[in-house]
């Protein structure tokens, strides 16, 4: 089979597409012939030896994906060949099998395509998660989402509206406001060149956000932190600015707000049932047209190197998809 092969940690044009052998089976796992799998930050994390996931060499990154299933390992129970299922394997994604643990796939519902499939679990679980079993957003509050154009900003605005908030989207161009804009974000915030503050004070009648969901860091974390009003809550999503702020402790004390830490795959692997209660409340969605996965670029296996690129250089707006096998629906 062919896929995208780590041989080193090094820059992400490092990576080359060749030919590997095919996975042999263990009793634990299912193989996936690939149909999709989508870009993920992590994905150009962990080809760096930036993640806090190093996997041996040779490696295959790709954090998830859709297919249908080949081969089922004994002791796999609830899928058969021939199942169209969504993956979340971590690594392997970029490859045209792959070999997964039985408890890391789900169903792909009927009237989810391939792409689709591959664009829902990772950045929908881990806003649902954030929103839901985290911050317990409640209808009625203010939401404030950073970098609201990305993969886990858009489906967080998206899940933020589902739930009854008011979703205020900050992000670094106009272009990507619009996106959000589509998306249902209500409030529409340029955090380079509008006050957060202000914008934030102005939409809650100076009562400030009560969730704020950060998966920038950097700069941003700060006035975002300040935006909450009492017992706000601030969510550690992610640090796509590079840069791990630190965040003056006195701003937890005033107004009692909360600094809440979000890990989805340390979740997912020590709740496995809750994971499964998400995806499906997620299918669920899907299925009524409450949410959509919004893929903006889409890639071939030999040009898995732009998609990852493509995602890390800040141009990537809701999903990439990298379609592995075309003829596989
Ligand atoms: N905690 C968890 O369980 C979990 C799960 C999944 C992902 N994450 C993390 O969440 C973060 C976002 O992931 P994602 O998949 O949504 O990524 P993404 O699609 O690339 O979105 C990241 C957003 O961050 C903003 N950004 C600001 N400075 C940036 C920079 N220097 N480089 C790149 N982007 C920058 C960009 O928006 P603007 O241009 O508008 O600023 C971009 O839309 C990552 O740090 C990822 O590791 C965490």
């Amino acid at each position: 089979m062919h896929a995208i092969v780590c041989e080193a940690f090094g820059p992400i044009n490092q990576l080359k597409l060749q030919e590997v052998p095919d996975p042999v089976l263990k009793s634990s796992d299912v193989i996936i012939d690939v149909g999709a799998a989508s870009v993920n930050f992590p994905d150009a994390l962990i080809v760096q030896g930036l993640y806090q996931n190093k996997p041996p060499f040779p490696f295959s990154p790709g954090h998830e994906l859709a297919g249908i299933i080949s081969e089922v390992g004994a002791d796999v129970l609830g899928f058969k060949v021939g199942d169209r299922v969504v993956a979340i394997p971590g690594i392997g994604g970029f490859a045209e099998k792959v070999m997964v643990n039985g408890s890391r796939v789900f169903p792909l519902t009927p009237k989810m395509s391939m792409e689709e499939g591959a664009a829902l679990a990772l950045t929908y679980g881990t806003s649902l998660h954030a929103l839901q079993n985290i911050a317990k957003l409640q209808r009625g509050e203010t939401l404030l989402v950073l970098g609201a154009s990305g993969g886990v900003g858009a489906a967080a605005i998206e899940l933020g509206k589902i739930m009854g908030a008011k979703v205020i989207a900050a992000a670094s161009t106009q272009e990507k406001l619009e996106f959000c804009k589509n998306l249902g974000a209500d409030i529409l915030l340029n955090y380079d060149t509008d006050d957060l503050k202000t914008v934030v004070k102005e939409a809650t009648l100076g009562k400030g956000c009560d969730v704020v969901y950060d998966a920038v860091g950097g700069k941003y974390s700060e006035p975002a932190m300040r935006s909450l009003g009492w017992r706000g809550r601030f969510l550690v999503v992610g640090f796509a600015a590079g840069e791990i702020p630190k965040i003056p402790l006195n701003l937890a004390l005033l107004s009692e707000r909360s600094i809440l830490g979000v890990f989805w795959g340390d979740w997912v692997r020590r709740n496995p049932e809750g994971h499964l209660q998400n995806m499906e409340l997620l299918t669920g969605w899907f299925e009524s047209k409450a949410l959509k996965p919004v893929i903006s670029a889409r890639f071939d296996l030999e040009h898995t190197v732009q998609a990852i690129e493509h995602l890390a250089s800040r141009k990537a707006m809701g999903k990439v998809v990298v379609n592995i096998n075309p003829h596989i629906q």
